[in-house]
Protein backbone atom coordinates (compact mmCIF):
# COMPACT_ATOMS: atom_id res chain seq x y z
CA UNK A 1 0.00 0.00 0.00
CA UNK A 2 2.44 2.47 0.85
CA UNK A 3 4.98 1.63 -1.66
CA UNK A 4 1.95 2.59 -4.17
CA UNK A 5 2.01 5.36 -2.90
CA UNK A 6 5.23 6.57 -2.81
CA UNK A 7 5.12 5.87 -6.18
CA UNK A 8 2.29 7.79 -6.78
CA UNK A 9 4.24 10.49 -5.29
CA UNK A 10 7.24 10.05 -7.50
CA UNK A 11 4.40 9.82 -10.44
CA UNK A 12 3.19 13.23 -9.19
CA UNK A 13 6.64 15.38 -8.76
CA UNK A 14 7.79 14.45 -11.96
CA UNK A 15 4.63 15.92 -13.47
CA UNK A 16 5.03 19.07 -11.84
CA UNK A 17 8.38 19.36 -12.77
CA UNK A 18 7.21 19.23 -16.43
CA UNK A 19 4.41 21.76 -15.68
CA UNK A 20 5.88 23.68 -13.64
CA UNK A 21 9.18 23.59 -15.88
CA UNK A 22 7.11 24.59 -19.18
CA UNK A 23 5.15 27.46 -16.96
CA UNK A 24 8.64 29.04 -15.44
CA UNK A 25 10.07 28.57 -19.09
CA UNK A 26 7.21 30.15 -20.95
CA UNK A 27 6.97 27.59 -23.11
CA UNK A 28 3.02 28.51 -24.91
CA UNK A 29 0.69 26.43 -24.64
CA UNK A 30 -0.67 24.66 -27.74
CA UNK A 31 -3.80 26.49 -28.03
CA UNK A 32 -2.18 29.53 -28.18
CA UNK A 33 -0.01 29.01 -31.54
CA UNK A 34 -2.85 29.36 -33.89
CA UNK A 35 -4.72 32.70 -32.28
CA UNK A 36 -1.48 34.95 -33.30
CA UNK A 37 -0.67 33.69 -36.44
CA UNK A 38 -2.36 36.90 -38.05
CA UNK A 39 1.29 38.53 -37.67
CA UNK A 40 4.57 38.05 -38.45
CA UNK A 41 6.09 36.15 -36.00
CA UNK A 42 9.97 37.65 -35.43
CA UNK A 43 13.05 35.97 -34.13
CA UNK A 44 13.01 37.77 -30.97
CA UNK A 45 16.87 37.31 -29.11
CA UNK A 46 14.48 36.58 -25.90
CA UNK A 47 12.17 34.09 -27.18
CA UNK A 48 12.10 30.15 -25.59
CA UNK A 49 13.27 28.60 -22.41
CA UNK A 50 16.89 30.58 -22.26
CA UNK A 51 16.14 33.79 -24.53
CA UNK A 52 17.64 37.07 -23.25
CA UNK A 53 17.08 40.72 -23.79
CA UNK A 54 19.59 42.09 -26.42
CA UNK A 55 21.77 45.05 -24.25
CA UNK A 56 22.18 47.21 -27.44
CA UNK A 57 18.71 46.78 -29.03
CA UNK A 58 17.25 47.63 -25.46
CA UNK A 59 19.20 51.11 -25.71
CA UNK A 60 18.03 51.86 -28.98
CA UNK A 61 14.56 50.46 -28.17
CA UNK A 62 14.74 53.36 -25.11
CA UNK A 63 16.51 55.94 -27.45
CA UNK A 64 13.31 55.28 -30.29
CA UNK A 65 10.68 55.51 -27.20
CA UNK A 66 12.72 58.69 -25.62
CA UNK A 67 12.08 60.45 -29.19
CA UNK A 68 9.41 59.83 -30.71
CA UNK A 69 6.53 57.69 -28.64
CA UNK A 70 7.34 59.71 -25.66
CA UNK A 71 6.07 62.60 -27.13
CA UNK A 72 2.45 60.91 -26.72
CA UNK A 73 2.66 57.93 -24.70
CA UNK A 74 3.34 58.04 -20.90
CA UNK A 75 5.34 54.89 -18.73
CA UNK A 76 4.48 55.92 -15.55
CA UNK A 77 5.51 52.41 -14.17
CA UNK A 78 8.84 53.65 -15.46
CA UNK A 79 11.97 55.33 -13.51
CA UNK A 80 14.99 56.39 -14.99
CA UNK A 81 17.23 53.61 -12.32
CA UNK A 82 15.19 50.67 -13.83
CA UNK A 83 17.54 51.77 -17.10
CA UNK A 84 20.91 50.66 -14.69
CA UNK A 85 18.72 47.61 -13.65
CA UNK A 86 20.35 44.24 -14.62
CA UNK A 87 18.60 41.95 -16.95
CA UNK A 88 17.66 45.47 -18.70
CA UNK A 89 19.65 48.11 -20.87
CA UNK A 90 22.01 47.75 -18.18
CA UNK A 91 23.18 51.86 -18.63
CA UNK A 92 25.86 53.14 -16.15
CA UNK A 93 25.07 54.42 -13.25
CA UNK A 94 26.14 58.01 -14.89
CA UNK A 95 24.15 57.42 -18.06
CA UNK A 96 21.59 57.27 -15.86
CA UNK A 97 21.78 60.59 -14.06
CA UNK A 98 22.52 61.92 -17.19
CA UNK A 99 19.41 60.66 -19.04
CA UNK A 100 17.35 61.73 -16.33
CA UNK A 101 19.09 65.11 -15.71
CA UNK A 102 17.73 65.77 -19.65
CA UNK A 103 14.16 66.43 -18.09
CA UNK A 104 12.91 68.96 -16.06
CA UNK A 105 10.48 67.79 -13.40
CA UNK A 106 8.08 69.01 -10.96
CA UNK A 107 9.06 69.49 -7.00
CA UNK A 108 8.04 70.55 -4.38
CA UNK A 109 6.31 72.34 -2.44
CA UNK A 110 9.82 74.72 -1.41
CA UNK A 111 9.13 76.32 2.08
CA UNK A 112 7.48 78.95 0.25
CA UNK A 113 4.93 76.99 -0.43
CA UNK A 114 5.67 76.80 -4.16
CA UNK A 115 6.26 73.96 -6.53
CA UNK A 116 9.46 74.31 -8.57
CA UNK A 117 11.05 72.51 -11.39
CA UNK A 118 14.62 70.66 -11.42
CA UNK A 119 16.35 68.51 -13.23
CA UNK A 120 15.55 64.67 -13.50
CA UNK A 121 17.31 62.46 -10.78
CA UNK A 122 17.10 58.48 -11.54
CA UNK A 123 14.70 58.01 -8.93
CA UNK A 124 12.44 59.86 -10.91
CA UNK A 125 9.36 58.42 -12.76
CA UNK A 126 9.20 58.97 -16.58
CA UNK A 127 7.88 62.23 -16.82
CA UNK A 128 4.39 62.11 -18.87
CA UNK A 129 3.74 64.04 -22.06
CA UNK A 130 -0.28 65.03 -21.27
CA UNK A 131 -1.09 66.30 -17.71
CA UNK A 132 -4.34 63.68 -17.88
CA UNK A 133 -6.33 61.77 -20.78
CA UNK A 134 -8.72 64.02 -21.39
CA UNK A 135 -5.99 66.52 -22.52
CA UNK A 136 -4.47 63.88 -24.53
CA UNK A 137 -7.88 62.81 -25.73
CA UNK A 138 -8.12 66.59 -26.82
CA UNK A 139 -5.07 67.01 -28.51
CA UNK A 140 -4.99 64.02 -30.47
CA UNK A 141 -8.34 62.78 -30.90
CA UNK A 142 -7.81 59.15 -28.62
CA UNK A 143 -6.11 59.02 -25.37
CA UNK A 144 -2.96 57.08 -26.23
CA UNK A 145 -2.61 54.21 -23.50
CA UNK A 146 0.17 54.15 -21.21
CA UNK A 147 2.94 51.86 -22.89
CA UNK A 148 4.41 50.53 -19.94
CA UNK A 149 2.62 47.00 -20.07
CA UNK A 150 1.16 47.12 -23.13
CA UNK A 151 3.86 44.65 -24.69
CA UNK A 152 1.36 42.25 -21.97
CA UNK A 153 -1.66 43.58 -22.04
CA UNK A 154 -1.82 42.63 -26.12
CA UNK A 155 -2.01 39.34 -27.59
CA UNK A 156 1.01 38.82 -29.44
CA UNK A 157 2.85 41.03 -27.35
CA UNK A 158 6.43 42.61 -29.62
CA UNK A 159 5.16 40.61 -32.25
CA UNK A 160 1.27 42.89 -32.29
CA UNK A 161 3.52 46.22 -30.96
CA UNK A 162 5.64 45.70 -34.25
CA UNK A 163 3.59 44.61 -36.81
CA UNK A 164 1.31 47.66 -35.74
CA UNK A 165 4.31 50.00 -36.20
CA UNK A 166 4.94 48.93 -39.78
CA UNK A 167 1.52 47.83 -40.75
CA UNK A 168 0.42 51.04 -42.01
CA UNK A 169 -0.70 51.05 -45.28
CA UNK A 170 -2.73 53.33 -47.91
CA UNK A 171 -6.40 52.79 -47.51
CA UNK A 172 -7.72 51.14 -50.34
CA UNK A 173 -9.75 52.97 -53.03
CA UNK A 174 -13.20 51.91 -51.88
CA UNK A 175 -12.27 52.26 -48.17
CA UNK A 176 -13.74 55.99 -46.57
CA UNK A 177 -10.75 56.86 -43.93
CA UNK A 178 -12.73 58.65 -40.63
CA UNK A 179 -11.01 62.08 -39.98
CA UNK A 180 -8.27 61.76 -37.88
CA UNK A 181 -8.20 58.29 -38.68
CA UNK A 182 -4.70 56.38 -40.32
CA UNK A 183 -5.20 52.75 -42.05
CA UNK A 184 -3.70 50.14 -40.10
CA UNK A 185 -5.29 46.45 -40.81
CA UNK A 186 -3.04 45.20 -37.99
CA UNK A 187 -5.34 47.86 -35.45
CA UNK A 188 -8.38 45.06 -35.57
CA UNK A 189 -9.81 47.20 -32.01
CA UNK A 190 -10.49 50.29 -34.44
CA UNK A 191 -11.26 48.09 -37.63
CA UNK A 192 -8.38 48.98 -39.46
CA UNK A 193 -8.51 52.45 -38.58
CA UNK A 194 -5.93 54.23 -35.72
CA UNK A 195 -6.07 57.52 -34.04
CA UNK A 196 -1.53 57.19 -33.97
CA UNK A 197 -0.56 59.01 -37.28
CA UNK A 198 2.06 56.46 -38.42
CA UNK A 199 4.85 57.40 -35.81
CA UNK A 200 8.39 56.11 -37.47
CA UNK A 201 9.56 55.93 -40.67
CA UNK A 202 13.03 55.11 -41.93
CA UNK A 203 15.78 57.16 -41.11
CA UNK A 204 13.70 58.91 -38.04
CA UNK A 205 16.34 58.23 -35.16
CA UNK A 206 20.11 58.46 -35.16
CA UNK A 207 21.45 55.59 -33.79
CA UNK A 208 25.35 55.89 -32.35
CA UNK A 209 25.88 52.10 -32.75
CA UNK A 210 25.82 51.76 -36.42
CA UNK A 211 22.71 49.74 -36.33
CA UNK A 212 20.80 50.77 -39.87
CA UNK A 213 17.99 53.27 -38.81
CA UNK A 214 15.56 51.68 -40.92
CA UNK A 215 11.47 51.57 -40.34
CA UNK A 216 11.66 47.86 -39.43
CA UNK A 217 14.59 47.89 -37.20
CA UNK A 218 13.54 50.95 -34.92
CA UNK A 219 10.04 49.38 -34.66
CA UNK A 220 11.36 45.83 -33.66
CA UNK A 221 14.07 47.78 -31.04
CA UNK A 222 11.38 49.65 -29.52
CA UNK A 223 9.22 46.95 -29.15
CA UNK A 224 12.06 44.77 -27.47
CA UNK A 225 12.25 47.81 -25.16
CA UNK A 226 8.45 47.55 -24.13
CA UNK A 227 8.62 43.71 -24.07
CA UNK A 228 11.56 44.51 -21.78
CA UNK A 229 9.20 47.54 -19.35
CA UNK A 230 6.34 45.14 -19.04
CA UNK A 231 8.52 42.13 -18.05
CA UNK A 232 11.24 43.20 -16.29
CA UNK A 233 11.97 39.97 -14.36
CA UNK A 234 12.36 37.96 -17.61
CA UNK A 235 15.39 36.90 -17.46
CA UNK A 236 15.87 35.97 -14.03
CA UNK A 237 12.26 34.52 -14.53
CA UNK A 238 13.55 31.93 -17.78
CA UNK A 239 16.90 31.35 -15.03
CA UNK A 240 14.67 30.44 -12.10
CA UNK A 241 12.86 27.90 -14.21
CA UNK A 242 15.53 26.23 -15.55
CA UNK A 243 16.80 25.73 -12.02
CA UNK A 244 13.56 24.24 -10.77
CA UNK A 245 13.49 21.83 -13.51
CA UNK A 246 16.70 20.55 -12.38
CA UNK A 247 15.54 20.74 -8.80
CA UNK A 248 12.69 18.69 -9.14
CA UNK A 249 14.19 16.10 -12.16
CA UNK A 250 16.90 15.63 -9.13
CA UNK A 251 13.96 15.15 -6.81
CA UNK A 252 12.52 12.67 -8.76
CA UNK A 253 15.18 10.38 -9.65
CA UNK A 254 15.97 10.41 -5.86
CA UNK A 255 12.38 9.25 -5.13
CA UNK A 256 12.78 7.09 -7.58
CA UNK A 257 15.65 5.04 -6.26
CA UNK A 258 14.83 5.68 -2.46
CA UNK A 259 11.42 4.02 -3.49
CA UNK A 260 13.10 0.85 -5.37
CA UNK A 261 15.44 0.35 -1.81
CA UNK A 262 13.17 0.88 0.72
CA UNK A 263 10.70 -1.92 -0.62
CA UNK A 264 13.29 -3.70 -2.15
CA UNK A 265 12.72 -6.85 0.20
CA UNK A 266 8.84 -6.39 0.68
CA UNK A 267 8.25 -8.05 -2.69
C1 LIG B 1 1.39 61.72 -32.18
C2 LIG B 1 1.17 60.96 -30.99
C3 LIG B 1 1.68 59.53 -30.94
C4 LIG B 1 2.98 59.09 -31.10
C5 LIG B 1 4.22 59.89 -31.43
C6 LIG B 1 2.94 57.66 -30.85
N1 LIG B 1 1.67 57.25 -30.55
FE1 LIG B 1 1.07 55.36 -30.18
N2 LIG B 1 -0.86 55.98 -30.02
C7 LIG B 1 -1.28 57.29 -30.13
C8 LIG B 1 -2.73 57.34 -29.99
C9 LIG B 1 -3.59 58.59 -30.04
C10 LIG B 1 -3.15 55.99 -29.78
C11 LIG B 1 -4.58 55.49 -29.58
C12 LIG B 1 -5.09 55.08 -30.94
C13 LIG B 1 -6.54 54.74 -31.01
O1 LIG B 1 -7.13 54.37 -30.00
O2 LIG B 1 -7.08 54.84 -32.15
C14 LIG B 1 -1.94 55.18 -29.80
C15 LIG B 1 -1.94 53.80 -29.63
C16 LIG B 1 -0.77 53.03 -29.54
C17 LIG B 1 -0.75 51.62 -29.23
C18 LIG B 1 -1.94 50.80 -28.83
C19 LIG B 1 -2.59 50.02 -29.86
C20 LIG B 1 -3.64 49.16 -29.18
O3 LIG B 1 -3.60 47.95 -29.43
O4 LIG B 1 -4.43 49.66 -28.38
C21 LIG B 1 0.56 51.23 -29.23
C22 LIG B 1 1.12 49.84 -28.95
C23 LIG B 1 1.34 52.39 -29.55
N3 LIG B 1 0.50 53.46 -29.74
C24 LIG B 1 2.71 52.37 -29.61
C25 LIG B 1 3.48 53.48 -29.96
C26 LIG B 1 4.92 53.45 -30.08
C27 LIG B 1 5.80 52.23 -29.80
C28 LIG B 1 5.29 54.69 -30.44
C29 LIG B 1 6.71 55.16 -30.74
C30 LIG B 1 7.38 54.48 -31.81
C31 LIG B 1 4.10 55.51 -30.55
N4 LIG B 1 3.00 54.74 -30.24
C32 LIG B 1 4.07 56.84 -30.89
C33 LIG B 1 -0.49 58.38 -30.35
C34 LIG B 1 0.87 58.36 -30.60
Amino acid sequence: MKMKMIHKLSIAVAFATVTAGAALLSIPAAHAEGAEAHFEHMNWSFNGPFGTFDRSQLRRGYKVYKEVCATCHSMEFMHFRNLAEEGGPEFSEAQVKALAAEYQVQDGPDQAGDMFERPGKPQDAFPSPFPNPEAAAASLGAAPPDISLIAKAREGGPDYIHALLTGYEEAPADVKVPAGGHYNPVFVAGNGFIAMPPPLADGQVDYDDGTPNTLDQMSQDVSAFLMWTAEPKLEARHRIGFQVMIYLLALSGLLFFATRKVWADQH
